[in-house]
């Protein structure tokens, strides 16, 4: 079983890295095997809106992309999986753009007939539900504010992976980051931890 963590802050040892590690650590107690993808360390490039990729060969599992970067081997990886963990800082009330670069790209994992207007991409290699997502989301404004911070952020994360048959099992809200007591912060990351840790759990029993 093998469970990936994308990092969706530019910061690589800020507080959305170290939860992304308890969570993941957390799956590896478990028996998960784990990866961490740093996309501020990838090459992504943005998606230029040509849709070759939704509209390509039906039998590919990912469509192809005319871009030459870092995003067919992540996605092929990414397929591989059985779980994910996603963990973004919110930047101006949404995820960071480098999260939101990988998740517009994501679209080659959906296919489309060109002349299926106004319609919705379908999954390429559904999960069929067998797999599963957590979602880490951090924020200055403290947790009362999850609605409004928060939760943008989930659902900009959350609609791939409706279409994908990932089913989500938690989104955890660290808000009030800025100038958070260091008990605290050690509170939420043994959180983290756990739910990665319940993240296995999920995907063992929608395997077996
Ligand atoms: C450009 C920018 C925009 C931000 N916008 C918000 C925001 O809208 N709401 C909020 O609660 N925090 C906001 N923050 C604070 C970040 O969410 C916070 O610094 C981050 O979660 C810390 O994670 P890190 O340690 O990975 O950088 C913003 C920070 C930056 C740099």
């Amino acid at each position: 079983m093998k469970v990936i963590g994308f990092l969706g802050s530019p910061r690589l040892s800020g507080i959305c890295a170290r939860l992304l590690d308890c969570a993941l650590a957390g799956a590896a107690s478990k028996g998960a095997e784990i990866k961490r993808f740093d996309l501020i360390k990838m090459d992504i490039r943005h998606c230029m809106g040509c849709c070759k990729c939704m509209f390509d060969d039906p039998s590919l599992k990912i469509g192809r992309c005319p871009l030459s970067d870092d995003m067919a081997t992540i996605l092929e990886e990414y397929l591989a999986a059985d779980g994910y963990i996603m963990a973004s800082p919110v930047y101006d009330g949404s995820v960071t753009s480098l999260m939101k670069k990988f998740l517009e790209r994501k679209i080659a994992l959906t296919y489309r007939p060109q002349e299926a207007y106004a319609k919705i991409g379908e999954a390429r290699a559904p999960a069929e539900f067998k797999k599963r997502v957590a979602m880490i989301v951090t924020g200055n404004c403290s947790d009362e504010f999850r609605e409004v911070m928060g939760d943008p952020c989930f659902e900009m994360m959350e609609a791939h992976f409706m279409i994908e048959q990932v089913m989500t099992t938690e989104k955890m809200y660290v808000g009030g980051v800025e100038n958070m007591a260091d008990a605290v912060r050690e509170e939420k990351c043994a959180a983290a931890h756990a739910m990665g840790a319940r993240l296995v759990d999920e995907i063992r029993a929608a395997q077996t």
